[in-house]
Formats: structure tokens, C-alpha cells, sequence
């Protein structure tokens, strides 16, 4: 792994555990000690040209990323893809975009209000992934975009950093199935997304994933300051394809319950 990826990861790691102190504790509960090794990172961003999927993935591109797999999610408006490095230790990055045109026209304008905020060339910093949010948004903007889209909220309050970061059951030592990663996670008093059940995926889809409920963090709108669902921890496994391989791909059914994650409690 090169010096320059690994500091990527590690500032992105860093960022995440600052709103979300669960992911600390819970990578300690399933590592007991070892290496925990992320199956992927995900990322949300506005399809606007500033900030599009294209520009977040142009920091992956440089740094040995590939394009690998691209979703649909029409219910939540949103288009994803996946990308992969070739050293498999390093996780896979999971970006996706809101399609900003496909809501109501008050929607669109709080959405463009916060990007005009940002520098013409935001992506090209270094620190984009993790550069948290810039732009100045008020509660009430926040209400509205909830009415229409959890995800524009959420992104409107937190800006650029990991949605989630997301355990690979394979690489665990003490747990193989997911039914035991839950069941731990439960017994020590965290609560899981049930949004299409616990556990999303299956055997015949080679990916089984579930996730926790986001913690909750405060955040300092322009007039006020807010306790709202933050980041979570997400657990996957995979399961080998015909040719012996684990399949590397994503689920979009299982994804767009996912995102429910972030939904407050
Ligand atoms: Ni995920």
C-alpha cells in the first residue's frame, strides 16, 4: 500500500470516528485486538459539476482506483458506482450522486445555494474526501430537504466524508457469520437497521450485509445548533462466484435499504 493511499484512508478514518464514536468501540468488539479490514467506504454527493460522482472519483483514479460496477436507485433519485484497487486489502469505494433535477424546483435551489458556496475547484483539494461541509445551511433548509430526500439532508449537514465505513466479515477472526456479528453487536446494546430486515443479501446474491443505526451528533446550522443521525458502521460477507473468487460487486436492493441507515430512529 502506498504511503500516499494509506494517509488518505487514515484521514478519512479519523474524520468518521469523530461523529460517530460507536465505530471505535465496535471495531475493537469484532477485532479483539486485530486488524479489522474494510470491505468498503461509502461516499454521497450532489450529481451537480463541482462536486459530482466523476470529480470525488478523480481522487480515487489518481491514487490506483478503478471503476468497477454502477447502480441505479430510482425510488431515493440516486446513481452510484463502485470502485476497486488492486492491492485488496485497501477497501473498495462506494460513491453515489443525487439527482438533483429530479426534484421540486425549492429543493434544487438549496441544493445549488450550498454548492455556489464551495471553491470552483474543491475536487482538486486534497483533502475533498474529508473536508467536511463548508457551506453555510440553516435548520430550516435542512427540514425541507429532509421532507424531500434523507440523503440531501444528511449530505447538506455533513458534507464530504465517509457515510460509512464497513467491516469484512471474511477477514474477521472471531465471527464467520453475520448472524453472529449481529447477535454480538445486539447483545452489547447496539441497535441495527431493519430497514428490509436485518440482514440484506443472501447466499444467492454472494453478499449478505447489515448495519447499525447512525449515532447521533451535533451540528451547528447558521442559526442554530442540532442533534442529528450521523455516520454508521456497516458489516458485510461475501461469498465466492463460480470461478472461486469472492463476488466484489454491490446489490442495489440491498444498498437501497442501506442507506436507511441514516434515518433517524
Ligand atoms: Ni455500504
Amino acid at each position: 500500500m502506498t504511503a500516499q493511499v494509506s494517509h488518505l484512508f487514515n484521514n478519512i478514518w479519523q474524520q468518521y470516528l469523530a461523529v460517530t464514536p460507536s465505530a471505535n468501540e465496535i471495531h475493537q468488539l469484532l477485532g479483539d485486538g486485530a486488524d479489522v479490514i474494510n470491505d468498503h467506504v461509502a461516499y454521497r454527493t450532489f450529481n451537480l459539476d463541482k462536486v459530482n460522482l466523476t470529480k470525488l472519483a478523480s481522487q480515487l483514479l489518481a491514487v490506483g482506483y478503478t471503476e468497477c460496477g454502477e447502480y441505479d436507485f430510482p425510488e431515493k433519485k440516486l446513481t452510484a458506482k463502485h470502485f476497486e484497487h488492486s492491492d485488496s486489502t485497501l477497501p473498495k469505494v462506494f460513491i453515489s450522486e443525487l439527482r438533483v433535477e429530479e426534484f421540486p424546483a425549492d429543493v434544487q435551489a438549496i441544493i445549488h445555494g450550498l454548492v455556489k458556496q464551495l471553491p470552483d475547484n474543491i475536487s482538486e483539494q486534497a483533502n475533498f474526501l474529508y473536508s467536511g461541509r463548508t457551506w453555510q445551511v440553516s435548520s430550516n433548509e435542512y427540514k425541507t430537504l429532509l421532507k424531500a430526500s434523507e440523503y440531501a439532508a444528511w449530505l447538506a449537514a455533513w458534507g464530504y466524508r465517509a457515510n460509512h465505513f464497513t467491516v469484512s466479515i471474511n477477514h474477521l477472526n472471531k465471527f464467520d457469520e453475520i448472524t453472529e456479528v449481529n447477535a454480538t453487536l445486539k447483545k452489547s446494546g447496539y441497535h441495527l437497521n431493519t430497514a428490509g430486515g436485518e440482514i440484506k443479501g443472501n447466499l444467492a446474491v454472494m453478499l449478505e450485509q447489515s448495519s447499525t443505526l447512525a449515532d447521533n451528533a451535533k451540528v451547528e446550522f447558521s442559526d442554530k445548533t442540532m442533534e442529528i443521525p450521523s455516520c454508521f458502521y456497516e458489516f458485510a460477507k461475501r461469498y465466492p462466484q463460480e470461478n472461486g473468487e469472492l463476488y466484489s460487486g454491490f446489490v442495489a436492493a440491498s444498498a437501497d435499504k442501506i442507506f436507511e441507515s441514516t434515518h433517524a430512529a
